[in-house]
């Protein structure tokens, strides 16, 4: 079994350069099923998540040919499968993504129930509210949700919680809609308005991408297009708590600064230095790590996929620090991996209180999710000894070549066998 070994290193200096957005690439290549021409894509990230969802939409019949190492062409002349098998939507849930553009195209689906996975339960009630209220009949059979209409009618749409999965779905089945749809309470995450610009570069009428309120008017037809992906926030988010942990500095380019403020806003109480230019960052640290109280909220406040690794990096501050997870009902997993590092953390419900300390110990721990895995790396790089890190499989679904990234900026990172 592959694991990652990293060993104590010093302060992580020079540049880092962050990949195409995984939660943007993943709606815009569902999206793709939206027209029978041919999308051009740009900035591709070399990830699990990503060889997954090409092979559900080879499935649905795409042709895909890669240009180059981060382009590719995508190609839905016809759907000869409107299934998404379990299987597929248990490795990667996003794929339950296919529903809205395979209803926009051929009225009808049928998608597995995707289940549990380990950050919670992760419902999708709001999906499903959405696509009644917009004409289309939905039934579970053994597993599995079908979804039909004769015609999909523009309507208006309230989100009881802004889920950006909903949100995505809901904007690739109404751009198609008889009439306007109006949602409401929306998702206003950057993956977001990036999907609605690429549906709209191929024609679609998407307006208030961005905002609470987004409105839909149903075109006839979308036509092919070609287009770049946003750079990762969350892959930039992750290198910058790295400068700051091992008391270095990192040059961060393709960031768009705009997309990563709340993380910023916590590095600076943190006592870190950091500095925006148009497309990078800059984080130095300034010697100190110190405690600061975390609430993840819905963009544009702190993002759930930052909460492990800034975790990690107030288990090592001067001070106790709350962190309140609202997103996601079991995202501490990796508490019980840093508690196994020597980390003083006490969870009580979705709350977590953060002792901090002057030293980790590095011993075997598992990556639990994509983003536990990522904080686990960053502790290995400060913990004293050697860390070995298991189920990197995990790793692998949302960041393109962590070790040599890291290793480049002066990690001592290995794969192992
Ligand atoms: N929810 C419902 N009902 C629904 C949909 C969502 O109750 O129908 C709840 C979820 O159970 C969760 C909350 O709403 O408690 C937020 O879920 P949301 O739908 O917003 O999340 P998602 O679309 O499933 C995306 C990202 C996640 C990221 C969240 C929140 C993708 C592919 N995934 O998930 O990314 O954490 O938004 O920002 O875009 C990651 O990259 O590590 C990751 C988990």
């Amino acid at each position: 079994m592959e694991t990652i070994i990293v060993k104590k290193s010093g302060a992580l200096n020079g540049h880092l350069k962050v990949n195409g957005s995984k939660n943007s690439i993943l709606p815009i290549l569902a999206a793709s099923l939206l027209t029978r021409e041919k999308c051009t894509l740009h900035e591709i990230p070399d990830l699990e998540d990503v060889h997954v969802m090409c092979d559900l939409l080879s499935n649905l019949g795409a042709k895909i040919n890669k240009t180059n190492n981060n382009s590719l062409e995508i190609q839905v002349e016809n759907i000869i499968n409107y299934e998404a098998p379990y299987d597929l939507i248990s490795k990667l849930r996003a794929s339950f993504l296919v529903m809205g553009p395979l209803l926009s195209r051929i009225n009808k689906a049928k998608v597995s129930m995707p289940g549990g996975c380990a950050i919670g339960t992760r419902p999708i009630d709001l999906h499903l509210k959405g696509f009644k209220n917009l004409n289309v009949d939905i039934n579970f059979n053994r597993g599995y949700i079908q979804a039909q209409t004769e015609d999909i009618i523009g309507n208006n749409v309230y989100l009881d919680f802004p889920s950006v999965g909903a949100t995505e779905n809901l904007m690739m089945v109404a751009c198609t809609a008889k009439g306007k749809t109006i949602i409401e309470n929306c998702a206003e995450e950057p993956e977001i308005i990036d999907l609605a610009n690429f549906i709209n570069s191929m024609g679609g009428k998407i307006e208030g991408a961005g905002t609470k309120t987004i409105t839909i008017v149903g075109v006839d037809e979308l036509h092919g297009t070609e287009y770049t992906v946003i750079p990762d926030r969350i892959e930039a988010g992750t290198y910058m708590v790295a400068a700051v942990l091992t008391g270095g500095e990192l040059y961060i380019d393709n960031v768009i600064p705009a997309h990563v403020q709340p993380v910023i806003a916590k590095l600076r109480e943190v006592g870190a230095e950091v500095v925006e230019s148009r497309n990078s960052v800059m984080v130095r640290s300034k010697g100190m790590i110190n405690s600061t109280d975390i609430k993840t909220l819905p963009y544009p406040g702190f993002p759930t996929d930052m909460q492990a690794q800034f975790m990690l990096l107030l288990s090592l501050a001067n001070g106790t620090s709350v962190i309140n997870e609202t997103i996601f009902e079991n995202r501490f997993m990796h508490a019980n991996e840093l508690l196994r590092m020597g980390a003083n953390i006490k969870i009580e419900g979705n709350t977590a209180i953060v002792n901090g300390l002057n030293s980790l110990t590095g011993t075997k721990v598992k990556a639990t999710d994509l983003r536990a895995g990522a904080a686990l790396i960053l502790a290995g790089l400060v913990a004293d000894g050697e860390t070995e890190i298991s189920e990197i499989h995990h790793i692998k679904r949302g960041y393109a070549d962590i070790v040599e990234k890291l290793q480049a900026v002066g990690a001592n990172i290995a794969y192992s066998m």
